[in-house]
C-alpha cells in the first residue's frame, strides 16, 4: 500500500540522517526484513545479529526483534544508541526465568557451570558463565563437557534436552519453553509426511523432543535457511516461526515450503507459528523510534559489565 511505501521512504531517510543501521530478525515482518537488507543492515539469527551490531560503525543500532536482542546489542556496544520499535516485545523464555529465582537456583548448585540461552534478561546473563544462541549451543556444551564440567542450563528445557542428547553432557535444566515452538506437534508433521513422503523436515530445537526427533535438520534460523538450500529435497516441512518463510523462500525459489502443523492447526493455539512479540515490530513504530528516539535500550553499568563477560566468551568461542 501507498502508506507503507511512504513509511519505508521515511525510515530510509531517518536511518541516513541518524547514521543508523537496521538489524532485524528472521521472524519480523517481511517489510522490515526487506528494509534491513535494502539499507545495508542485516537480517539474521540472534548470534549474527549480535556480531553484526557489535562490528558496525553506525552511531545508532535499530534492533527489530525482541527485547533481549536489543539488550545484547547495548551490552556489546555501550557507546552506540540502541533503539527498538517497541520495548514491549519480550519472549516467553525471558518471562519464565526471573533473575532472582534464577540466582537462587544457581546458588543451590555452585559446582555447575552456568550456561544461559541468549533469550534471557541482562540480569540473568550477568549470573552466567556462558551465553549461547541455538547456532552455537551444541559446540559450546561439547567443549565444556570435554573439560569435565557439569552444566546448569536455562531457560529452554526443549533446547536443553536436545543439547543433552547431542552431547551426553550432565545438564540440570530450568523449566522454560518458547510458546511458539512448543505448539508444533509430531502427529501433525507425520500426517503431512504421509502426504508428501519425499519432503524433508526442518526444525528449530526450541521445539519439543518428539518434533525434533522427526527432523532431517535441527538448527538455528540461519542454519535452517542454509539447510533448505543444501538439502536435495524440493519439499520442506518447516517447524519454526513462519516469519522465516520470507528469506527461506527467496533462498529456494523452486522449492515448496510447508508450515509444520501446530496444536490448534491455526485455529486455537496461542501463537500459531508466529511469535506475538516479534509481531509487535511494525513499520509505524520503527519509524516512530527513529523520529523521536523512543524505545531506547539502557542497561545499568554494573549489570552490563557482568553480562558482557559470558557474552564475549560466546563471541570469542572457536569450535
Ligand atoms: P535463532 O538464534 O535461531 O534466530 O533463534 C532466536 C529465537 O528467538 C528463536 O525463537
Ligand atoms: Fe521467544 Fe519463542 Fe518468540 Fe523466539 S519465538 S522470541 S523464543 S517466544
Amino acid at each position: 500500500p501507498a502508506e507503507d511505501e511512504a513509511r519505508v521512504d521515511e525510515i530510509k531517510r531517518l536511518l541516513t540522517a541518524h547514521n543508523a543501521v537496521l538489524v532485524a530478525h528472521y521472524y519480523t515482518d517481511d517489510a522490515i526484513q526487506q528494509l534491513a537488507e535494502e539499507t545495508g543492515g542485516c537480517v539474521a539469527d540472534s548470534l549474527e545479529m549480535a556480531r553484526f551490531g557489535a562490528r558496525h560503525e553506525a552511531e545508532t543500532l535499530v534492533v527489530a526483534g525482541v527485547r533481549f536482542m536489543g539488550e545484547t546489542a547495548k551490552i556489546l556496544s555501550p557507546e552506540k544508541r540502541v533503539l527498538m520499535p517497541t520495548l514491549e516485545a519480550t519472549c516467553s523464555l525471558d518471562i519464565g526465568c526471573p533473575a532472582d529465582e534464577f540466582a537462587a537456583f544457581c546458588d543451590q548448585h555452585p559446582e555447575r557451570t552456568v550456561v544461559v540461552y541468549a533469550n534471557t534478561s541482562a540480569a540473568v546473563k550477568a549470573r552466567a558463565d556462558w551465553v549461547v544462541t541455538s547456532s552455537i549451543a551444541v559446540d559450546v556444551i561439547e567443549h565444556l563437557q570435554a573439560r569435565g564440567e557439569k552444566i546448569l542450563w536455562a531457560p529452554d528445557k526443549h533446547l536443553g534436552g536436545y543439547i543433552q542428547k547431542q552431547t551426553g553432557a550432565d545438564m540440570l535444566l530450568w523449566d522454560g519453553a518458547c510458546i511458539v515452538h512448543e505448539e508444533f506437534k509430531a502427529k501433525g508433521i507425520q500426517d503431512l509426511k504421509a502426504l508428501y513422503p519425499d519432503a524433508a523436515v526442518l526444525v528449530h530445537p526450541e521445539s519439543p523432543a518428539p518434533v525434533v526427533g522427526l527432523a532431517d535438520v535441527a538448527g538455528s534460523t540461519s542454519q535452517l535457511i542454509k539447510a533448505a538450500k543444501e538439502l536435495p529435497q524440493d519439499k520442506l516441512i518447516v517447524a519454526t516461526d513462519r516469519g522465516i518463510f520470507f528469506k527461506m523462500q527467496q533462498a529456494v525459489p523452486g522449492k515448496t515450503l510447508f508450515e509444520a502443523p501446530t496444536a490448534g492447526n491455526g485455529a486455537t493455539c496461542k501463537s500459531c507459528a508466529h511469535c506475538p512479540w516479534m509481531a509487535m515490530n511494525a513499520l509505524d513504530n520503527l519509524a516512530g523510534a527513529l523520529r523521536h528516539g523512543s524505545g531506547e535500550i539502557f542497561v545499568d553499568d554494573a549489570l552490563r559489565l557482568a553480562a558482557l563477560k559470558p557474552l564475549e566468551r560466546m563471541l570469542n568461542f572457536q569450535p
